[in-house]
């Protein structure tokens, strides 16, 4: 029995060995922020298709929401002649690494693999450059939604609200009722998040183009800017005292235990829920922020590979890159992320009412030409114009300047970062 044992280990031991040889020689080094209980569940669904193909896994994770610190350390590794293998990374940020000649071509692996027919052209703008495939997108999120607790909701006789006034009446009730009304952190991008929202409620898409896409400086200074930062204001007036610099994932959490009634915050919310055993429409709603309905601020996941020598390693990006973009991965994937597939041709028969929700709304909004670039997250400007946002929304946010005075200093702080 000794004998048997011991003789089954040291087998055991020799197949993990040949295994790990093999891994080793085939294998991604992936720069990520998904660290949150919902984004790391969606992260293992990438990391164990990768290793059925026998692509093994070093994990980089720098956690920190929208990749703000994660941007910083990958400037670093590549500054210091390290770069990853593959990264996680954001409209205008893929731009500016392939401007920078930084990011490995995949034409090929999108020809075998029929990219130019599936990716939807919003997502196409920015994994190519210059007529190249330079990253593969995982998957399409949105920033304009609530997540709210039912439960709390029916409790307190409050109805889903469908207007910005009827949103704003929901959250007084709440507040009056002792309970936190909008559940919030404090960070920079996460204020950046609800921006995105307050400009298509003060302006509408029109607006939200000139502003935030355009970069119009008449549209930036106007009356209607000064608006956005009241809805602003008024948002502010319902976080509860501790939100300076709360984590997204923990502000769900409040959501999620009943402790605050509402979130504004982009898809991967829905993680955290699904994550925590809810389902949609019994214990958590998710609905448009009320006054941006028919509009959709997207975000996509997408990963670039960043240039490398080692044929194997090379090997190892392009078996990422389409698997990535199979079908039966996004599936898998985006069911448990909170997004929606990065292709067109996939069925939403397997995701829940949210998820079926959301890519009705894209495929609408793509039609109405009301498919918009998040701001907060990467897709309306450059990381340097974006930051210069952020500073200015984050300052107004926490009572540094009035509405009037923001939106002033909007237009200078865009203007210097251009
Ligand atoms: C990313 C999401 C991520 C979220 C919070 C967004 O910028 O697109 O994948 O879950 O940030 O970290």
């Amino acid at each position: 029995m000794r004998r048997f044992s011991l003789g089954a280990a040291a087998a055991t031991l020799a197949l993990a060995t040949a295994t790990g040889a093999a891994l080793a020689a085939k294998e991604v080094e992936v720069l990520h922020w998904w660290t949150a209980g919902g984004e790391a569940a969606a992260l293992n669904v990438l990391k164990e298709d990768l290793a059925a193909q026998g692509v093994g896994w070093v994990d980089m994770p720098i956690a920190g929401g929208s990749g703000v610190e994660a941007m910083t350390v990958l400037r670093a590794r590549v500054a210091a002649g390290n770069a990853p293998v593959a990264v996680q990374l954001l409209g205008f940020d893929i731009t500016d690494w392939a401007k920078e000649g930084a990011l490995a071509p995949l034409d090929d692996v999108a020809e075998a693999e029929g990219w130019e027919e599936v990716v939807p052209g919003a997502l196409k703008d920015f994994a190519k450059y210059d007529g190249h495939w330079i990253a593969a997108p995982v998957n399409v999120h949105s920033t304009n939604w609530v997540w709210a607790n039912k439960a709390l909701l029916d409790e307190l006789g409050i109805a889903q609200p469908t207007t910005w006034e009827e949103f704003v009446a929901a959250l007084e009730a709440v507040q009056a009722a002792g309970k936190v009304a909008l559940a919030h952190g404090g960070q920079a991008w996460q204020d950046a998040t609800i921006f995105d929202s307050a400009v298509l409620i003060a302006g509408g898409p029109e607006f939200y183009k000139k502003s935030m896409i355009d970069l119009d400086p008449e549209a930036l200074g106007s009356e209607t800017m000064v608006k956005a930062f009241e809805v602003m204001k008024t948002l502010r007036g319902f976080v509860d005292p501790n939100f300076s610099g709360r984590d997204w994932n923990l502000a769900s959490a409040m959501v999620i235990n009943g402790e605050a009634a509402f979130q504004i915050m982009g898809d991967w919310a829905k993680g955290e829920f699904l994550g925590a055993g809810k389902t949609p429409g019994e214990d958590f709603l998710c609905f448009r922020v009320p006054g941006t309905e028919g509009v959709v601020t997207f975000n996509a996941d997408q990963f670039a590979m960043f240039k490398v020598s080692d044929p194997e390693k090379i090997e190892a990006q392009k078996a990422m890159a389409a698997a990535i973009l199979s079908p039966p991965f996004q599936i898998a994937f985006n069911t448990v992320k909170g997004s929606v597939p990065a292709r067109v041709d996939v069925s939403d028969a397997d995701f829940d009412a949210c998820g079926k929700q959301a890519m009705a709304d894209l495929a609408a909004a793509d039609e109405a030409g009301t498919l918009l670039g998040s701001m907060g997250h990467g897709y309306a400007n450059p990381a340097a114009v974006k930051n210069a946002i952020y500073d200015v929304v984050t300052a107004h946010f926490n009572g540094e300047y009035d509405s009037t005075t923001a939106a002033e200093e909007l237009v200078t702080a865009v203007e210097i970062a251009q």
